[in-house]
């Protein structure tokens, strides 16, 4: 309804952390029975959703089959997905889309791309947009045994958040503000006893500076991933685990850290901040070669180039070290020219910017952190272990993903959960009531930021030692180097948080350094190597295996 956040309601049914997919999905999904909140630390586009470019993975083709997506993202988990988890999630694929669909997202129909590979659409046959489902464009990605993403040219998130804030916007029961960090989480133990539940927020309004205690009756963390931790990473800047930070001090567990993932093809240039080139380019035969021109896929996985990320990553980090290289090459010049302009126009013209034409010189790429395959320990309805509080999208750890994210089921999961926690939350909606008040924010024994610079220092210090000792390929002395340093670290945060009133840059410091925490435990506490986590000295892939769990209190 608005954006401005001069004037925070003292109020609301359910508060949402976070307007990307999983978020603005649940306030759209849950605003036909109540009044919705919806928050953002930065403007509303800030969140990894609007930078999405592949699509999202669905089984639409006849020839396609619900048993090999999950047998496809079973495999790329390495043994650590829930199965039945995973069955959900892509049961539930066809219906997202045809919602997706009838929100009015324009996504790519094979018509635009003169027809194409694969048939009509089983799982839309009860839905009065099957012909529309049937007629959308599948484009491949690593890992998958088909086509089967369904995507908007190469900017598909762009597609869909623009979409659903429009949608949101013109909604009477939902309320966007942008602006607004939260800080921390407020949580109750009823008079009986019984679970713990979550009735606040408090948040910073940036406007007026100050820290702001909002009551609901849920509140939903919708705030994206972590990989943030890193130097270098194709995420945006606001990607500070800040949800996962915030569930971690009200007492969630937390689960998988150790599974960053790093995408393989981050666009190479000085000056080009974090610019993913899309797996789906690989999917339309892009390859992979070394500086001389030599292809080096087939040396490492018999899918070659389309083998899952994390593969893919890992043998891009082995041949630039062994060449001391700064980066590799893909190349899509094969292709004809029209057909890359038109199936990839935005990487096209992003790098004609830097001087690259991508129909006729090869792109130079490098891995960069990219996901966050663990975080907050949800259901599949996105409930937490504190009552009323529910994580959706990227800062939880449903299960799906296990040991390394298979392509474009990430908006798969944020969209499907975010159903199911409107559900769960409608069901509890008549029963549940505001606590009776929150004490407000106390500013009383903290001073103004006097010293900015330890922030920035301290900021950069941990994601550097993240990237050299916590990276693609690990080992336990740099991990347990990284361990000291980040306890060191985490103490002056904590030192300087407490004296002085928050802002945005602190509180994200404060997030970045705990979920950095997290991300080392988990490492330290993984003795093989399964996925996204690999450790030179512990090589092997154990015949079993389980989640990394943390409990809070017991770290
Ligand atoms: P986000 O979209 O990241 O949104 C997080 C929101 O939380 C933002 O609004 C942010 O401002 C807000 N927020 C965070 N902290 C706070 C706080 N303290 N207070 C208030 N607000 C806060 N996945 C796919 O499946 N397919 C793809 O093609 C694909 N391409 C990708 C390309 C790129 C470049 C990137 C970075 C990721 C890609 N992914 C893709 C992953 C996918 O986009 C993300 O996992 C997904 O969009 C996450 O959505 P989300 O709603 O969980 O969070
Ligand atoms: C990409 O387009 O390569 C990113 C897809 C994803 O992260 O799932």
């Amino acid at each position: 309804m608005t954006t401005s956040a001069v004037n925070l309601a003292t109020d609301t049914d359910i508060l949402i952390i976070g307007s990307g997919a999983a978020g603005l999905t649940l306030a759209l999904r849950s605003a036909e029975f109540a009044r919705v909140t919806v928050l953002s630390k930065g403007s509303l586009r800030d969140g990894a959703t609007f930078y999405a470019q592949g699509g999202i993975a669905a089984v639409l083709d006849s020839e396609d089959s619900i048993d090999s997506h999950v047998e496809d993202t079973l495999v790329a988990g390495v043994g650590l997905c829930h199965p039945q988890v995973v069955e959900y999630m892509v049961a539930h694929s066809a219906a997202t889309i045809a919602w997706l669909v009838a929100q009015g997202v324009p996504f790519t129909t094979r018509a635009a791309h003169g027809g194409h590979e694969g048939v009509a659409s089983p799982g839309a046959e009860n839905s009065s947009s099957a012909a529309e489902l049937s007629s959308l464009h599948l484009t491949q990605e690593g890992g998958h045994s088909h086509r089967r993403i369904i995507h908007a040219t190469d900017a598909t998130g762009k597609a869909v958040f623009e979409t659903l804030q429009r949608r949101a916007q013109d909604h009477p029961n939902i309320e966007l503000l942008k602006s607004c960090t939260a800080v921390d989480l407020v949580t109750q133990t009823p008079e009986n006893g019984s679970q713990r539940v979550c009735v606040g927020v408090y948040v910073l309004n940036q406007e007026t500076n100050c820290v702001e205690a909002i009551r609901a009756k849920f509140v939903a963390l919708a705030t994206g991933g972590a990989s943030k931790a890193y130097l270098y990473t194709t995420n945006p800047d606001g990607a500070s685990g800040d949800g996962i930070a915030m569930a971690w001090r009200a007492g969630c567990r937390v689960a998988n850290m150790e599974f960053n993932q790093f995408h393989p093809t981050c666009l190479y240039h000085p000056h080009a901040k974090s610019f993913l080139i899309t797996e789906a380019l690989r999917g339309e035969g892009a390859k992979l070669e070394l500086p001389d021109g030599s292809r080096f896929m087939a040396d490492f996985d018999e899918r070659e180039e389309l083998a899952p990320r994390d593969i893919v990553a890992r043998a891009i980090d082995y041949e630039m070290k062994r060449l001391g290289c700064d980066c590799v090459y893909l190349n899509i010049t094969h292709q004809p020219a029209e057909f890359v302009r038109e199936h990839f126009p935005t990487i096209y013209s992003r790098c004609l910017e830097f001087g690259i034409d991508i129909t006729q010189d090869r792109i130079p790429v490098v891995p960069a952190a990219h996901y966050t395959c663990g975080g907050v320990v949800i259901n599949q309805q996105g409930e937490t272990d504190i009552g009323n509080l529910y994580a959706i999208g990227e800062t939880a750890c449903s299960g799906l993903h296990g040991a390394n994210r298979m392509a474009s089921n990430s908006l798969l999961e944020c969209f499907v959960v975010a159903f199911g926690a409107a559900e769960s939350i409608q069901r509890k909606f008549e029963t549940t009531g505001f606590t009776e008040s929150i004490n407000p924010w106390d500013e009383s024994r903290v001073s103004d930021s006097d010293d900015e610079v330890l922030v920035s220092h301290n900021w950069d210090e941990i994601r550097r030692f993240m990237w050299d000792f916590v990276g693609i390929v690990r080992n336990s002395k740099r991990l347990n180097r990284a361990d000291r340093r980040i306890k060191l670290l985490r103490e002056e945060v904590r030192d300087y948080y407490i004296k002085h009133r928050v802002s945005n840059d602190n509180l994200e410091l404060r997030n970045l350094a705990l979920v950095s925490e997290l991300i080392i435990s988990c490492a330290l506490k993984r003795k093989e190597s399964r996925g996204l986590h690999f450790t030179l000295d512990y090589p092997q892939t154990d015949a079993t295996s389980s989640d990394t769990i943390l409990v809070p209190d017991q770290l």
